[in-house]
Formats: C-alpha cells, sequence, structure tokens
C-alpha cells in the first residue's frame, strides 16, 4: 500500500516534551516498525507444533494500530523475511491482510522458511525464481530489499549480480538516506543452529564492500529470532525478533533453546541519528501510564538551577 503523506507534524507526540537545557527537542524525520519471522503456518498447523504464529503476529499488529489510531506516526513496516513457515499461498494473503490493516506501505523480504516463487507471486505480483531487488521509496527515505535465500537451503548467500544491481542503485543518493532490509543477518550468530544457517562469510564480506561510500544508514535483518545490534563496516545493523519465538543466547553449551516470547522493533530516523527500539509482544503487565499532567508534576518537582 501506498500513498501516506510525509508530514513531519503529524505526530503531535512530543509537542509539550522539555529538555533539561531548553534546547529544542529531537523529531524523527520517519518512523518504521520493523517485524520479522513471522513464520505463519498452513491453516490448522502449529509453528513449532506448539505455536498460533497468527496470533503471535495479531499482538504484534494490535500493539502498531493501538499507536496508529493514537496519532502515533507510522510511514511504513518492513518485514524481514521467514514470512512463512512452509511456503502457503494462504499464509502469505493472511500476513498481507494483517498488515493492510495498518494503512501504511508495508515492504517484505523472503526468508529461507519462504518459497521464493511464491512470495513473488503473494507479495510482489510478479513471477520470477531469480533474487528480486526491490526499491522502495518511504516519504524520502530509501529501502533497497535484498533476498539473501538460497532456494531447498537454510543458510544465505548473496550473488554477485544482486550485490551488482544493489551497487547501481546505491550510486545515487536518496534525500534522507537508505536502509537495507534482508533476511540473513550480517553478524554473528547467537546459536549452534544458526551459526550453520548464517549468512556465507563471503556474502557478508562483499555486502560490507558494497556500502562504503555509500548513503545507507542502517541495515535491517531477522532470521536469528532474537532482536540484536551490531555493526558492519561501521553501519549499524538491526535485527528484530520473531513475532512468535525468541532464540536464547544464554542456552547451555551446544543447545538451540527458543522461548514463547515474541518483539518487534520501532526504527526512528533523525537528521542526525537514528534508535531501534524493541517492543516485547509477551502479555507484560503495565506497571505505569502517567499523562501529560503527570508528566508535567513530575517535571516540576525537578527544577533546574
Ligand atoms: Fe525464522
Ligand atoms: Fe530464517
Amino acid at each position: 500500500m501506498t500513498g501516506v503523506a510525509h508530514d513531519a507534524h503529524r505526530d503531535a507526540r512530543r509537542d509539550d516534551w522539555l529538555t533539561p537545557d531548553g534546547s529544542p527537542v529531537a523529531r524523527p524525520t520517519h518512523l518504521l516498525a520493523h517485524l520479522s519471522d513471522t513464520h505463519l503456518t498452513p491453516a490448522g498447523v502449529r509453528y513449532n507444533a506448539v505455536l498460533d504464529a497468527d496470533a503471535a503476529l495479531g499482538r504484534a499488529v494490535d500493539v502498531l494500530a493501538a499507536a496508529v489510531a493514537d496519532g502515533r506516526r507510522l510511514d511504513g513496516v518492513v518485514v524481514t523475511g521467514d514470512l512463512t513457515d512452509t511456503g502457503d499461498p494462504d499464509a502469505y494473503r493472511r500476513l498481507r491482510d494483517a498488515l493492510d490493516r495498518l494503512g501504511v506501505p508495508v515492504v517484505y523480504a523472503t526468508g529461507n522458511h519462504d518459497v521464493r516463487t511464491e512470495f513473488h507471486r503473494s507479495l510482489l505480483g510478479r513471477e520470477s525464481e531469480q533474487p528480486v531487488l526491490q526499491v522502495h521509496d518511504l516519504s524520502g527515505l530509501r529501502v533497497v530489499v535484498l533476498d539473501s535465500t538460497i532456494p531447498g537451503h537454510g543458510h544465505g548467500r548473496l550473488d554477485a549480480d544482486h550485490l551488482a544491481e544493489l551497487t547501481a542503485v546505491l550510486a545515487d543518493p536518496a534525500p534522507h538516506g537508505t536502509v537495507l532490509a534482508l533476511h540473513h543477518a550480517p553478524l554473528p550468530a547467537p546459536s549452534p543452529l544458526l551459526s550453520y544457517f548464517a549468512l556465507e562469510a563471503g556474502s557478508r564480506a562483499a555486502l560490507a564492500r558494497a556500502l562504503a561510500g555509500t548513503d545507507v544508514r542502517l541495515i535491517l535483518a531477522g532470521h536469528h529470532h532474537l532482536p540484536q545490534t551490531g555493526l558492519l563496516a561501521g553501519v549499524p545493523v538491526a535485527v528484530a525478533g520473531s513475532t512468535a519465538i525468541r532464540t536464547d543466547p544464554l542456552a547451555p553449551a551446544g543447545h538451540e533453546r527458543t522461548w514463547a516470547s515474541g518483539a518487534f522493533g520501532v526504527v526512528e530516523f533523525y537528521p542526525d541519528t537514528l534508535t531501534v527500539s524493541t517492543i516485547p509482544v509477551d502479555g507484560a503487565d503495565m506497571v505505569f501510564d502517567l499523562d501529560a499532567d503527570g508528566c508535567r508534576t513530575i517535571v516540576e518537582r525537578h527544577p533546574i538551577d
């Protein structure tokens, strides 16, 4: 979906915020939601035999829908692969229906659990067996999507031709810079199985070389089922947790252990920086919810000399 007008003043959330030195409150130019590894299964099949992946996605979308209804700015959603667990066409339809509810552009990458041709057919509306480089313009912020999958395999690779296409796109900078999105995170893996199914080292190095001197501000990825941040050639990398499960990086040696704990990311772009926040969606209890008057009361109790 497209058509949300860019309006830096639409989100009035910060209108009455103060700073300790009286400087202006920093306002983001763009805000993206970053979801990953939704792993939607065929109807009637539980993810990993126990989880309802549609319900897990629904919990994340509910949080975002409530924020949008509350007037929060949202320029788009990026979903970094393993959208479905087995490439079921109906699962792609359900994913699209769930996210179109938000009324903002949605950008999809494919993952090793997806089926490339079905992903292309269901979400890009095209027939192709080859990797498709997608370029999206979200109000001046360019989102370039890579396909890091190898059909029939779990690990990741970036073909030379695909990276050459990326280099050609990045030759011209975008007004607000570029975000790259791909499934296989170009970072060390957090667990034994994910190490075996990682992006090939040569691809990680080639991607690092392709970023040199470009306007890429951030890389969004998935596959690890764990919110993570790192760097690739000095460029920040943000890995979104799965909406359904969380890998345990502190499991006993040799163990691959996961928890029924979903999350997604919120990325806020500022003129001179960006922030990535992780939003768990596993049913935690609220502790407090101060309104603007309540916040003002706290401020007044803490005068600055
Ligand atoms: Fe996954
Ligand atoms: Fe994956």
